[in-house]
Protein backbone atom coordinates (compact mmCIF):
# COMPACT_ATOMS: atom_id res chain seq x y z
CA UNK A 1 0.00 0.00 0.00
CA UNK A 2 1.48 3.51 -1.07
CA UNK A 3 1.28 6.68 1.21
CA UNK A 4 -1.71 7.92 0.16
CA UNK A 5 -3.68 4.91 0.12
CA UNK A 6 -2.26 3.84 4.03
CA UNK A 7 -4.60 5.29 6.89
CA UNK A 8 -2.20 5.01 9.60
CA UNK A 9 0.83 6.15 11.64
CA UNK A 10 2.89 4.22 14.08
CA UNK A 11 3.57 6.38 17.15
CA UNK A 12 6.46 6.12 19.65
CA UNK A 13 6.69 7.83 22.78
CA UNK A 14 10.00 7.50 25.24
CA UNK A 15 10.05 11.25 26.55
CA UNK A 16 10.31 9.81 30.32
CA UNK A 17 10.16 6.20 31.70
CA UNK A 18 7.73 4.86 29.99
CA UNK A 19 8.62 2.85 25.76
CA UNK A 20 5.15 3.47 24.38
CA UNK A 21 4.40 2.66 20.71
CA UNK A 22 1.05 3.03 19.19
CA UNK A 23 -1.11 2.25 15.91
CA UNK A 24 -3.68 4.94 15.28
CA UNK A 25 -6.12 5.74 12.38
CA UNK A 26 -6.35 8.67 10.23
CA UNK A 27 -9.67 8.72 11.49
CA UNK A 28 -8.32 8.96 14.98
CA UNK A 29 -9.26 5.47 16.02
CA UNK A 30 -6.25 3.95 18.16
CA UNK A 31 -5.83 0.31 16.67
CA UNK A 32 -3.36 -0.41 19.47
CA UNK A 33 -1.43 1.12 22.01
CA UNK A 34 1.80 -0.98 23.44
CA UNK A 35 3.01 1.03 27.10
CA UNK A 36 5.97 -0.54 28.58
CA UNK A 37 6.39 0.91 32.11
CA UNK A 38 9.75 1.22 33.81
CA UNK A 39 8.40 2.02 37.08
CA UNK A 40 9.93 -0.95 38.67
CA UNK A 41 13.23 -0.04 37.70
CA UNK A 42 13.32 3.76 39.05
CA UNK A 43 11.38 2.38 41.98
CA UNK A 44 14.12 1.98 44.14
CA UNK A 45 15.50 5.65 43.28
CA UNK A 46 12.52 7.35 44.30
CA UNK A 47 12.22 8.97 40.87
CA UNK A 48 13.11 8.53 37.53
CA UNK A 49 16.98 7.85 36.91
CA UNK A 50 17.46 9.26 33.29
CA UNK A 51 20.89 7.24 32.51
CA UNK A 52 18.74 4.06 33.22
CA UNK A 53 15.75 5.38 31.40
CA UNK A 54 17.92 6.07 28.10
CA UNK A 55 19.17 2.47 28.31
CA UNK A 56 15.69 1.08 29.39
CA UNK A 57 14.45 2.54 26.13
CA UNK A 58 17.22 1.45 23.82
CA UNK A 59 16.68 -2.65 25.24
CA UNK A 60 12.67 -2.37 24.98
CA UNK A 61 11.71 0.13 21.93
CA UNK A 62 11.79 -2.50 19.34
CA UNK A 63 9.44 -5.45 20.50
CA UNK A 64 7.28 -2.61 21.73
CA UNK A 65 6.85 -1.37 18.14
CA UNK A 66 6.67 -4.73 17.01
CA UNK A 67 3.50 -5.24 19.31
CA UNK A 68 1.90 -2.04 18.45
CA UNK A 69 2.47 -3.06 14.77
CA UNK A 70 1.19 -6.90 15.27
CA UNK A 71 -1.76 -5.65 18.06
CA UNK A 72 -3.58 -3.31 14.97
CA UNK A 73 -2.45 -6.01 12.57
CA UNK A 74 -0.91 -3.54 10.72
CA UNK A 75 2.38 -4.06 8.37
CA UNK A 76 5.23 -1.46 8.10
CA UNK A 77 3.54 -1.16 4.11
CA UNK A 78 0.00 0.33 5.35
CA UNK A 79 1.76 3.03 7.55
CA UNK A 80 1.00 6.69 6.02
CA UNK A 81 3.95 7.77 8.46
CA UNK A 82 5.98 7.25 11.55
CA UNK A 83 5.49 9.66 14.35
CA UNK A 84 7.94 10.24 17.14
CA UNK A 85 7.67 12.69 20.54
CA UNK A 86 10.28 14.60 19.65
CA UNK A 87 10.60 17.17 23.17
CA UNK A 88 10.25 18.11 25.99
CA UNK A 89 11.54 15.34 28.23
CA UNK A 90 14.42 13.54 29.08
CA UNK A 91 16.95 14.43 26.33
CA UNK A 92 18.83 10.87 26.52
CA UNK A 93 15.60 9.18 26.26
CA UNK A 94 13.82 10.97 23.67
CA UNK A 95 16.81 10.62 21.52
CA UNK A 96 16.60 6.59 21.67
CA UNK A 97 12.60 7.36 20.42
CA UNK A 98 13.94 9.85 17.70
CA UNK A 99 16.61 7.33 16.37
CA UNK A 100 13.96 4.49 16.33
CA UNK A 101 11.43 6.64 14.83
CA UNK A 102 14.23 8.18 12.15
CA UNK A 103 15.10 4.55 11.20
CA UNK A 104 11.81 2.99 10.58
CA UNK A 105 10.94 5.90 8.46
CA UNK A 106 13.73 5.65 6.57
CA UNK A 107 14.21 1.79 6.39
CA UNK A 108 10.33 1.90 5.04
CA UNK A 109 10.19 5.02 2.86
CA UNK A 110 7.95 7.19 5.34
CA UNK A 111 7.59 10.75 6.04
CA UNK A 112 8.59 11.72 9.44
CA UNK A 113 6.22 13.44 11.80
CA UNK A 114 7.81 15.00 15.14
CA UNK A 115 5.06 15.70 18.00
CA UNK A 116 5.55 17.95 21.26
CA UNK A 117 4.52 15.71 24.36
CA UNK A 118 2.76 18.41 25.62
CA UNK A 119 0.24 18.95 23.12
CA UNK A 120 0.28 15.27 22.66
CA UNK A 121 -1.38 15.06 26.14
CA UNK A 122 -3.97 17.52 24.93
CA UNK A 123 -4.46 15.76 21.93
CA UNK A 124 -5.55 12.81 23.99
CA UNK A 125 -9.13 14.52 24.31
CA UNK A 126 -9.15 13.89 20.42
CA UNK A 127 -9.36 10.04 20.08
CA UNK A 128 -12.13 8.92 18.01
CA UNK A 129 -12.14 11.64 16.24
CA UNK A 130 -14.60 14.19 18.60
CA UNK A 131 -14.87 17.79 17.81
CA UNK A 132 -13.71 20.83 20.32
CA UNK A 133 -15.59 23.81 20.08
CA UNK A 134 -12.83 26.38 20.42
CA UNK A 135 -10.89 28.36 21.30
CA UNK A 136 -10.59 26.27 24.52
CA UNK A 137 -8.40 26.85 27.87
CA UNK A 138 -6.52 23.53 28.25
CA UNK A 139 -4.76 22.61 31.73
CA UNK A 140 -1.91 20.34 31.71
CA UNK A 141 -0.77 18.41 34.86
CA UNK A 142 1.56 16.42 34.76
CA UNK A 143 4.86 15.30 36.53
CA UNK A 144 6.87 17.75 34.81
CA UNK A 145 3.86 20.28 33.74
CA UNK A 146 1.39 22.61 35.06
CA UNK A 147 0.19 24.95 32.87
CA UNK A 148 -2.96 26.68 31.22
CA UNK A 149 -3.01 27.28 27.60
CA UNK A 150 -5.14 29.16 25.30
CA UNK A 151 -5.90 26.95 22.42
CA UNK A 152 -7.19 29.59 19.78
CA UNK A 153 -9.11 28.84 16.18
CA UNK A 154 -6.60 27.21 14.69
CA UNK A 155 -5.39 24.94 17.44
CA UNK A 156 -2.66 27.27 18.34
CA UNK A 157 -1.39 26.53 21.74
CA UNK A 158 -0.02 30.02 24.01
CA UNK A 159 0.59 29.78 27.84
CA UNK A 160 -1.53 31.81 29.91
CA UNK A 161 -0.50 30.76 33.32
CA UNK A 162 2.52 27.87 34.89
CA UNK A 163 3.82 26.84 37.92
CA UNK A 164 6.20 29.25 39.58
CA UNK A 165 8.11 26.36 41.36
CA UNK A 166 7.00 22.27 41.19
CA UNK A 167 4.78 20.70 39.07
CA UNK A 168 1.61 19.24 40.80
CA UNK A 169 2.45 15.12 39.45
CA UNK A 170 6.16 16.03 41.21
CA UNK A 171 4.45 17.68 44.29
CA UNK A 172 2.20 14.33 44.61
CA UNK A 173 5.18 12.40 44.32
CA UNK A 174 7.84 14.07 46.66
CA UNK A 175 4.45 13.92 49.18
CA UNK A 176 3.66 10.13 48.71
CA UNK A 177 7.16 9.83 49.68
CA UNK A 178 6.94 11.66 52.97
CA UNK A 179 4.19 9.37 53.63
CA UNK A 180 6.13 6.19 52.87
CA UNK A 181 3.99 5.39 49.60
CA UNK A 182 5.81 3.99 46.56
CA UNK A 183 6.96 5.60 43.54
CA UNK A 184 4.79 6.92 41.62
CA UNK A 185 2.99 8.37 44.06
CA UNK A 186 0.04 9.65 42.97
CA UNK A 187 -2.20 7.24 42.27
CA UNK A 188 -1.17 5.66 46.28
CA UNK A 189 -2.10 9.48 47.55
CA UNK A 190 -5.42 9.16 45.11
CA UNK A 191 -6.73 5.68 47.04
CA UNK A 192 -5.56 6.82 50.40
CA UNK A 193 -7.05 10.11 50.43
CA UNK A 194 -10.43 8.16 50.30
CA UNK A 195 -9.86 6.55 53.70
CA UNK A 196 -9.56 10.30 55.73
CA UNK A 197 -11.43 10.49 58.75
CA UNK A 198 -10.35 14.47 59.30
CA UNK A 199 -8.38 15.79 56.76
CA UNK A 200 -5.53 18.08 57.39
CA UNK A 201 -6.28 21.78 56.68
CA UNK A 202 -3.25 22.88 54.33
CA UNK A 203 -3.61 26.50 52.99
CA UNK A 204 -4.77 26.81 49.16
CA UNK A 205 -1.68 27.49 47.04
CA UNK A 206 -1.62 31.66 45.26
CA UNK A 207 -5.16 31.61 46.44
CA UNK A 208 -4.98 35.44 47.24
CA UNK A 209 -2.71 36.38 44.44
CA UNK A 210 -4.40 37.43 41.02
CA UNK A 211 -3.42 35.97 37.60
CA UNK A 212 -3.11 32.19 36.55
CA UNK A 213 -0.32 30.82 37.82
CA UNK A 214 0.52 28.03 40.34
CA UNK A 215 2.65 27.11 43.25
CA UNK A 216 2.99 23.98 45.13
CA UNK A 217 6.81 24.20 46.78
CA UNK A 218 5.06 26.24 49.78
CA UNK A 219 2.69 23.21 50.00
CA UNK A 220 4.84 20.34 49.56
CA UNK A 221 6.62 22.19 53.06
CA UNK A 222 3.30 22.50 54.53
CA UNK A 223 3.11 18.85 54.56
CA UNK A 224 6.57 18.22 54.93
CA UNK A 225 6.62 20.11 58.74
CA UNK A 226 3.41 18.36 59.36
CA UNK A 227 5.08 15.20 58.90
CA UNK A 228 7.79 16.36 61.11
CA UNK A 229 6.03 17.84 63.95
CA UNK A 230 3.32 14.93 64.09
CA UNK A 231 6.44 12.03 63.87
CA UNK A 232 6.68 11.35 67.66
CA UNK A 233 3.02 11.56 68.36
CA UNK A 234 2.02 9.72 65.24
CA UNK A 235 -0.72 11.12 62.91
CA UNK A 236 -2.92 9.66 60.28
CA UNK A 237 -1.27 9.36 56.53
CA UNK A 238 -4.81 9.18 54.97
CA UNK A 239 -5.30 12.61 56.93
CA UNK A 240 -2.45 14.26 55.24
CA UNK A 241 -2.77 13.01 51.87
CA UNK A 242 -6.41 13.91 51.84
CA UNK A 243 -5.11 17.77 52.77
CA UNK A 244 -2.68 17.93 50.43
CA UNK A 245 -5.16 16.76 47.86
CA UNK A 246 -7.92 19.02 49.02
CA UNK A 247 -5.44 22.70 48.56
CA UNK A 248 -4.50 20.82 44.90
CA UNK A 249 -7.72 20.47 44.11
CA UNK A 250 -9.00 24.28 45.30
CA UNK A 251 -5.89 25.55 43.70
CA UNK A 252 -6.65 24.00 40.39
CA UNK A 253 -10.54 24.93 40.49
CA UNK A 254 -9.54 28.43 41.50
CA UNK A 255 -7.00 29.24 38.68
CA UNK A 256 -9.52 27.51 36.09
CA UNK A 257 -12.62 29.23 37.09
CA UNK A 258 -10.25 32.61 37.21
CA UNK A 259 -9.42 31.21 33.47
CA UNK A 260 -12.65 30.33 32.05
CA UNK A 261 -14.04 33.67 33.46
CA UNK A 262 -11.28 35.99 32.25
CA UNK A 263 -10.87 34.58 28.62
CA UNK A 264 -14.31 33.06 27.87
CA UNK A 265 -13.44 29.84 25.75
CA UNK A 266 -15.94 27.93 24.50
CA UNK A 267 -14.56 24.76 25.79
CA UNK A 268 -11.80 23.40 28.55
CA UNK A 269 -9.35 20.54 28.26
CA UNK A 270 -7.61 18.71 31.13
CA UNK A 271 -4.87 16.49 30.38
CA UNK A 272 -1.71 14.43 32.02
CA UNK A 273 -0.81 11.94 34.07
CA UNK A 274 -2.33 13.82 36.88
CA UNK A 275 -6.28 14.16 35.90
CA UNK A 276 -6.46 10.62 35.97
CA UNK A 277 -6.66 11.54 39.54
CA UNK A 278 -10.23 10.98 41.05
CA UNK A 279 -10.70 13.87 42.84
CA UNK A 280 -9.55 16.32 40.29
CA UNK A 281 -12.21 14.52 37.69
CA UNK A 282 -14.45 14.79 40.40
CA UNK A 283 -14.07 18.37 41.24
CA UNK A 284 -13.47 19.23 37.25
CA UNK A 285 -17.15 17.56 36.58
CA UNK A 286 -18.93 19.73 39.08
CA UNK A 287 -17.29 22.73 36.95
CA UNK A 288 -18.22 22.34 34.22
CA UNK A 289 -21.85 21.94 35.66
CA UNK A 290 -21.61 24.62 37.41
CA UNK A 291 -20.66 26.99 34.76
CA UNK A 292 -22.30 25.35 32.50
CA UNK A 293 -18.80 25.06 29.93
CA UNK A 294 -18.40 21.78 28.23
CA UNK A 295 -15.20 19.81 30.19
CA UNK A 296 -13.37 17.33 28.39
CA UNK A 297 -10.79 15.08 29.82
CA UNK A 298 -9.10 11.98 28.38
CA UNK A 299 -9.91 8.20 29.15
CA UNK A 300 -8.34 7.46 32.39
CA UNK A 301 -5.80 5.21 30.52
CA UNK A 302 -5.09 7.74 28.62
CA UNK A 303 -3.80 10.89 31.11
CA UNK A 304 -0.51 9.10 31.92
CA UNK A 305 2.13 9.01 29.37
CA UNK A 306 1.04 6.58 26.25
CA UNK A 307 1.99 6.51 22.51
CA UNK A 308 -1.87 7.06 21.30
CA UNK A 309 -2.34 10.59 22.18
CA UNK A 310 1.09 11.00 19.81
CA UNK A 311 -0.58 9.89 16.98
CA UNK A 312 -3.43 11.60 17.73
CA UNK A 313 -1.48 14.68 17.59
CA UNK A 314 0.21 13.71 14.61
CA UNK A 315 -2.65 12.73 12.64
CA UNK A 316 -3.55 16.39 12.67
CA UNK A 317 0.32 17.49 11.96
CA UNK A 318 0.41 15.01 9.03
CA UNK A 319 -2.83 15.99 7.41
CA UNK A 320 -1.90 19.35 7.43
CA UNK A 321 1.32 18.69 5.62
CA UNK A 322 3.52 19.16 8.77
CA UNK A 323 6.18 16.62 7.57
CA UNK A 324 9.85 16.79 9.62
CA UNK A 325 13.68 16.32 8.33
CA UNK A 326 15.45 12.91 9.21
CA UNK A 327 18.26 15.29 10.45
CA UNK A 328 15.98 17.07 13.67
CA UNK A 329 17.11 17.59 17.18
CA UNK A 330 15.21 16.58 20.12
CA UNK A 331 14.31 19.37 22.11
CA UNK A 332 14.82 18.40 26.47
CA UNK A 333 12.59 21.78 27.47
CA UNK A 334 9.37 23.31 26.79
CA UNK A 335 8.86 24.95 23.33
CA UNK A 336 5.50 26.61 23.52
CA UNK A 337 5.60 30.24 25.40
CA UNK A 338 3.34 33.29 25.36
CA UNK A 339 3.40 35.03 22.69
CA UNK A 340 2.13 38.71 22.16
O1 LIG B 1 1.87 12.68 32.28
P1 LIG B 1 2.72 11.75 33.05
O2 LIG B 1 2.53 10.28 32.86
O3 LIG B 1 4.23 12.02 32.81
C1 LIG B 1 4.75 13.30 32.56
O4 LIG B 1 4.70 13.74 31.38
O5 LIG B 1 5.18 13.92 33.55
O6 LIG B 1 2.49 12.12 34.59
C2 LIG B 1 3.06 11.38 35.62
C3 LIG B 1 2.63 11.99 36.94
C4 LIG B 1 3.34 11.37 38.14
O7 LIG B 1 3.83 12.41 38.96
C5 LIG B 1 2.24 10.57 38.85
O8 LIG B 1 2.41 10.48 40.25
C6 LIG B 1 1.02 11.42 38.50
O9 LIG B 1 1.22 11.78 37.15
N1 LIG B 1 -0.24 10.67 38.64
C7 LIG B 1 -1.20 11.00 39.54
C8 LIG B 1 -2.22 10.01 39.41
N2 LIG B 1 -1.84 9.13 38.43
C9 LIG B 1 -0.62 9.55 37.98
N3 LIG B 1 -1.27 12.02 40.41
C10 LIG B 1 -2.36 12.07 41.20
N4 LIG B 1 -3.36 11.17 41.16
C11 LIG B 1 -3.34 10.13 40.28
N5 LIG B 1 -4.35 9.24 40.25
ZN1 LIG C 1 3.69 13.21 29.97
Amino acid sequence: MNTHTARAILAIETSCDETAAAVVGLDRSVRSSVVASQVDLHRRFGGVVPEIASRAHVETVNAVVAQALEDAGVEPEDLAAVAVTQGPGLIGALLVGMTAAKTYAFAWSKPIVYVDHIEAHIWANFVGGEETPLPAVCLVVSGGHTTLYWMDERQQLTVIGETIDDAVGEAYDKVARLLGLPYPGGPHVDRLAHEARTPVRFPVPLAESPGFDFSLSGLKTAVAYHVREHAERGFEPADVAAGFQQAVVDMLVLKLKRAIRHFQPRSVLAAGGVIANSAIRAAFTNLSAQLGIPLRFPHFSLCTDNAAMVGMRAVDLFLAGQIGELDAPAYSITRTRVSS
